[in-house]
């Protein structure tokens, strides 16, 4: 892959919010994966891991408990929710997956200063690295709401799926193949580079 490629997918990606439920290629999921382990990461201590998650029925028990809390979650408390809490209210379907069929569940130490930045270090490699392998991928935060919120049973069903006791989730992306062009990315926002020459 050439330099100019690399530069494509990180400009050409973008997040894919409806995705198949085809099975993805084990040895793909992995190397898309290693990429989030090879992102930059405070002091180079490498405490941010990736749970993948493609057991059927654990990914279904996620969906169903994330849109069992996300249409109990009260609007006047979570404004900046307000469109996906909506979207659970409204929607018997709400899966916060998009219909993926892998999850990567970026976990770190809750007290470990630089965990938040290192996995999105780690979820924007991965997500780069999901592009490249013709993947769609979004950021999905539904997992980290609910881990904020110290939502026992969440948290239960991830320590079962490997997430240790100092840890907590900071992000998760959905994973799958995808049909249909990709969407245009939005103009960027204007003043936010600045040059000191
Ligand atoms: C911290 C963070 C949280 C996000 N949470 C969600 C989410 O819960 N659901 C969702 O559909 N997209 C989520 N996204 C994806 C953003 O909405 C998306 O990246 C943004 O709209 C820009 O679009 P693009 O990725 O196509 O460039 C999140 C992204 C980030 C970085």
């Amino acid at each position: 892959m050439s330099s100019a490629d690399a530069m494509e997918i990180m400009m050409s990606r973008r997040s894919i919010r409806s995705l198949l439920p085809d099975p993805v290629e084990r040895e793909k999921l992995e190397e898309i994966c290693r990429a989030g382990l090879y992102a930059c990461n405070g002091c180079g201590e490498q405490k941010a891991r990736i749970l993948l998650i493609m057991t059927p029925q654990l990914l279904d028990d996620l969906r169903k408990l994330v849109a069992d809390r996300v249409y109990k979650m009260s609007l006047a408390r979570h404004q900046s929710r307000e469109r996906t809490i909506l979207k659970a209210k409204n929607n018997i379907k709400f899966d916060f997956t998009y219909g993926g069929p892998a999850l990567a569940v970026a976990v770190a130490p809750e007290d470990w200063l630089h965990s938040m930045a290192d996995c999105a270090c780690m979820l924007q490699n991965l997500q780069n690295a999901a592009w490249y392998h013709g993947l769609g991928a979004c950021w999905v935060n539904q997992l980290r709401w609910l881990c904020e919120d110290k939502d026992e049973e969440l948290i239960g069903l991830l320590h079962q799926a490997g997430m240790r006791e100092d840890e907590t989730v900071f992000g998760s992306v959905t994973l799958g193949y995808f049909s249909g062009p990709a969407p245009q990315a939005a103009p960027r926002r204007e003043g936010r580079l600045v040059f000191l020459e």
